[in-house]
């Protein structure tokens, strides 16, 4: 497939748009910084946090760092369970849903078999998903302009 283009200059801190990209739905977040700072608070829990298990398929080396992307701010994943195919649903205020785990900072929540992963996509511990949620190979043309594939 050809690599699609996104512009992210309208994409508000704490926002996520979805584009596809051969046949597959690819996540685009911009994190606050509160979003960031969660990614610290839950590392021990994770199961790969440093997205070491098949790099070269899941995880492109430029996103092999803290934030698990090029620029702090922005993920850009494919929101494919890595389980057994579903789609997790966003959820970015833990506050508002009581049935979620205190100690959760907030991310993403597979509904098919409960994996929980966190806002760069790290999948957690003892979950069944096995690995984190996939970057796609991509890059800037512009501040604003992503190209992925
Ligand atoms: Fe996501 Fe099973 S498909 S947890």
């Amino acid at each position: 497939g050809a690599p699609v283009e996104v512009d992210i200059a309208d994409l508000a801190p704490g926002q996520m748009k979805t584009v596809e990209w051969r046949g597959k739905p690819v996540w685009i977040l911009r994190r606050t910084p509160d979003m960031l700072a969660s990614l610290n608070s839950t590392v021990a829990q994770l199961a790969d946090p440093g997205s070491t298990r098949n790099p070269d398929e899941m995880t492109p080396a430029y996103a092999r760092n803290a934030h698990r992307s090029i620029k702090p701010e922005i993920l850009v994943a494919i929101g494919i369970c890595t389980h057994l195919g579903c789609s997790p649903t966003e959820k970015f205020s833990p506050g508002a849903q009581p049935s979620l785990p205190n100690d959760w900072a907030g991310g993403f929540l597979c509904p098919c078999h409960g994996s929980t992963f966190d806002l760069a996509g790290r999948v957690f511990k003892n979950k069944p998903a096995p690995d984190n949620l996939p970057v796609p190979r991509h890059m800037y043309a512009s501040e604003t302009k992503i190209v992925i594939g």
